[in-house]
């Protein structure tokens, strides 16, 4: 049997809020309802999967910091993807793969949204399919790690 991955699924700034938050932008679902279905997709796959959200910047480096035995991330920074040398640097400093993905097409919105300082140091970027941006990068991270 293929060893276990061990995968962080970590949300930026106001996602806590999603199912109440901007709902004709982000839909309907909770975070909570998203990580369910992040975990039934999960089943039978043989993952480890570590959900961490955080309003603050520095929480999220923390974490990335002190997960680094995790193979591979996914992460929607949210507004720190337009903001954050922080978290860029701290993603290339574990060298750990990751996946950016977005639930909103970042392109498709304000010109400020266009621009991810996370996305370079990423394996690759997913935006614009709601929760299901998550199971595609999950699915990508696992392809690129397998
Ligand atoms: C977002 C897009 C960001 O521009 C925004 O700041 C968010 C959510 C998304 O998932 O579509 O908070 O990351």
């Amino acid at each position: 049997m293929s060893e276990t991955l061990k995968i962080a699924v970590i949300n930026g700034p106001n996602l806590n809020l999603l199912g109440k938050r901007e709902s004709d932008i982000y839909g309907t679902l909770t975070l909570e309802d998203i990580n369910n279905r992040i975990r039934e997709f999960a089943i039978g796959k043989n993952l480890e999967l570590l959900f961490f959200q955080s309003n603050r910047e520095g929480d999220i480096i923390d974490f990335i910091h002190s997960n680094s035995s995790v193979q591979g991330i996914v992460i929607n920074p949210a507004a720190f993807t337009h903001t954050s040398v922080a978290i860029r640097d701290a993603i290339a400093a574990v060298s750990i793969p990751a996946v950016e993905v977005h639930l909103s097409n970042i392109y498709s919105r304000e010109d400020f949204r266009k621009d991810s300082f996370i996305a370079p140091v990423c394996v690759g970027q997913i935006t614009g399919f709601g929760y299901y941006s998550y199971i595609m990068g999950l699915e990508a991270l696992i392809n690129h790690l397998t």
